[in-house]
């Protein structure tokens, strides 16, 4: 198996599961002109979002970290109708590359993009009693992975659903001497998951097109 393989398989995968939007197709685009990274979810990995926000019913969508809005799309087309969804992004380019492609996929009625850090953020969606969020889908920077975790239980109910992407790291999530910071972030974030009674939760890994790495999904109890 390699990488190789994997882009393969995504790609299958993908053209089997996945039909083409013409909107998200123009989010990466634009995003990729703009210069953005190019560190936004697959489009299986898009899709999954899409059909957790269908299973849940969600009403209420919180995103952190948003970048080009690729993966906010995604979210979006799961909630019900009437439904809103609010992403939380320090970039004011991807924030601006965002709202532009979130404008032309027609969802710009659903959704609030939030300039700033995401940790200063979160406080004024608890102030402004913006929760609870019914799903919430964690992509930012990985060092503060288990603050936004706690911010997002306290944004919660009972029954809502934290979706981390990026928790496995090729592996390196799993080597105690390694001392890159979002990898500590990243093994903070399951010291954390360990502990709290708040949540019920588990994690998987992932290889595709973007590599080795994994999603964490957790319940609010
Ligand atoms: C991996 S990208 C998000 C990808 C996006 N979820 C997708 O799949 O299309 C991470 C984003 O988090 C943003 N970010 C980094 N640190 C942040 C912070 N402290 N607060 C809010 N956003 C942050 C970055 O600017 C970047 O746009």
């Amino acid at each position: 198996m390699n990488r190789e393989q994997w882009k393969a398989v995504d790609h299958f995968i993908t053209s089997k599961l996945v039909p083409g939007d013409a909107a998200l197709e123009a989010a990466l685009h634009d995003s990729e002109a703009a210069g953005l990274p190019s560190i936004n979810v697959t489009p299986n990995q898009g899709k999954l979002l899409m059909l957790l926000a269908q299973m849940l019913g969600a009403k209420k969508i919180l995103e952190i970290g948003t970048l080009g809005g690729y993966s906010t799309i995604w979210l979006a087309c799961g909630l019900v109708e009437g439904g809103k969804l609010i992403t939380l992004e320090a970039a004011e380019k991807h924030a601006q590359v965002a709202q532009k492609n979130i404008a032309r996929a027609g969802l710009a009625e659903k959704m609030e993009v939030r300039l700033g850090p995401a940790i200063e953020s979160l406080p004024k969606l608890a102030e402004q009693r913006l929760g609870p969020f019914d799903l919430i889908f964690i992509d930012a920077d990985k060092a503060s992975t288990a603050d936004y975790v706690d911010w997002a239980i306290r944004l919660s109910r009972r029954g809502s659903v934290i979706v981390v992407d990026n928790v496995v790291r090729q592996g390196a999530v799993a080597d105690a001497t390694n001392k890159n910071e979002d990898v500590l972030g990243v093994r903070r974030f399951y010291d954390m998951l360990a502990k709290d009674t708040r949540l019920s939760a588990t994690a998987i890994q992932t290889v595709g097109s973007k590599g080795y790495d994994g999603l964490a999904i957790a319940v609010i109890n």
